[in-house]
């Protein structure tokens, strides 16, 4: 239900952009993101700029899309989640890259792309959800997700989503290629049942009862708390609670949502405008408010519920070297047959 719903918005929001006129100096962006995440900034910033928006959403395709529109793409920016995917478009060729004072100075270093073709936005931690019945510790590590005490009571989506993917890219940086597949076998042999749906699902398992640990980005924790469709979910974040491995050492692993100008940006100076207005800290506080994410700027702060689960302390990896080890990553998790499930 859910994926005909957001089809159907991304073919109204489709349609919608090839009729409407688009106007000289109105930004057109191109986002992954739903539009009632963006929308409340996009209003902030015409209010205070004058300057108007055109938001077209896509749930897929968006790179394709615009590398088909080619030189008349009308595409100014760029809005998408997960350094994966910000990759993927830098790679393929839509992305112009960008030097702006305001937004570097905004935005931390390891949170953008040396040859400023991508600039993180939020950031989302990759933590542990844990059942408030059945663990008692209120510290962890990912190294420690592999100790054989968690012998059929870990639950993870498939190894080879983005989430996971850059998750086990970041072990490979730390610790090296053979020291993580180590890591990601003992993952693998502590699993209660073979990787399967989305972050929701494995808290949903640790209510059931199938599991005591799983990984999760945390801001599904926040969706689930307050989500009123479907309120079951609640019960689901009512059973975790937030563990944010590594916080005594290097810190947690996040992963970023992000922004990039397009190539062929017809309004390309309003599209500075915009990007310069998305990295500082008003907006970013009402962007955290929104997706229950942290802000990238440092000094802005997350939304209460957020604020709730503790204190985050990223991994200061750079994302681009966590870009660059995607592709092992994924070599990885198939040569230890990670959606396999445990071995014995
Ligand atoms: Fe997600």
């Amino acid at each position: 239900m859910r994926i005909s719903l957001r089809t159907f918005l991304g073919g109204l929001a489709v349609a919608s952009f090839a009729t409407a006129a688009l106007a000289d100096g109105e930004v057109n962006i191109y986002s992954y993101r739903q539009p009632q995440l963006i929308e409340p900034l996009l209003a902030d910033f015409t209010e205070k700029t004058g300057v108007k928006t055109n938001l077209l959403f896509l749930d897929k395709g968006l790179v394709e899309r615009i590398s088909a529109e080619g030189e008349n793409s009308p595409a100014d920016v760029i809005l998408t989640v997960d350094i994966g995917r910000l990759m993927q478009a830098k790679e393929a060729g839509v992305t112009a890259p960008l030097q702006s004072e305001v937004i570097d100075g905004a935005i931390p270093a390891e949170f953008r792309d040396p040859q400023g073709h991508w600039f993180g936005l939020t950031t989302r931690g990759r933590v542990v959800y844990a059942s408030k019945e059945r663990v008692e510790q209120d510290a962890i590590t990912y190294e420690e997700l592999a100790d054989p005490k968690w012998k059929g009571k870990l639950c993870t989506r498939s190894g080879q989503h983005d989430y996971n993917i850059a998750l086990i890219a970041s072990m490979i940086a730390h610790h090296g290629p053979e020291k993580a597949e180590e890591w990601l076998i003992g993952l693998r042999d502590n699993l209660a049942r073979k990787p399967a749906g989305g972050d929701r699902d494995q808290a949903k398992a640790i209510f059931a009862g199938e599991c005591d640990v799983a990984l999760g980005n945390s801001y599904y924790v926040g969706l689930m708390m307050t989500n009123e469709k479907e309120p079951e979910q609640k019960d689901w974040a009512a059973a975790i609670k937030v563990l944010f491995p590594n916080a005594q050492d290097r810190g947690t692993h996040v992963n970023i949502s992000g922004m990039s100008l397009a190539k062929n940006a017809p309004n390309r100076d309003n599209a500075i405008r915009l990007m310069e207005y998305l990295a500082s800290p008003a907006a970013q506080e009402i962007y955290a408010e929104q997706v229950y994410e942290y802000p990238v700027t440092p000094g802005a702060r997350p939304s209460a519920i957020v604020a709730s689960f503790g204190t985050l302390k990223p991994d200061s990896l750079p994302l681009a070297e966590i870009a660059r080890l995607r592709g092992d990553a994924s070599i990885l998790v198939d040569k230890v047959a990670y959606d396999d499930g445990p071995a014995n």
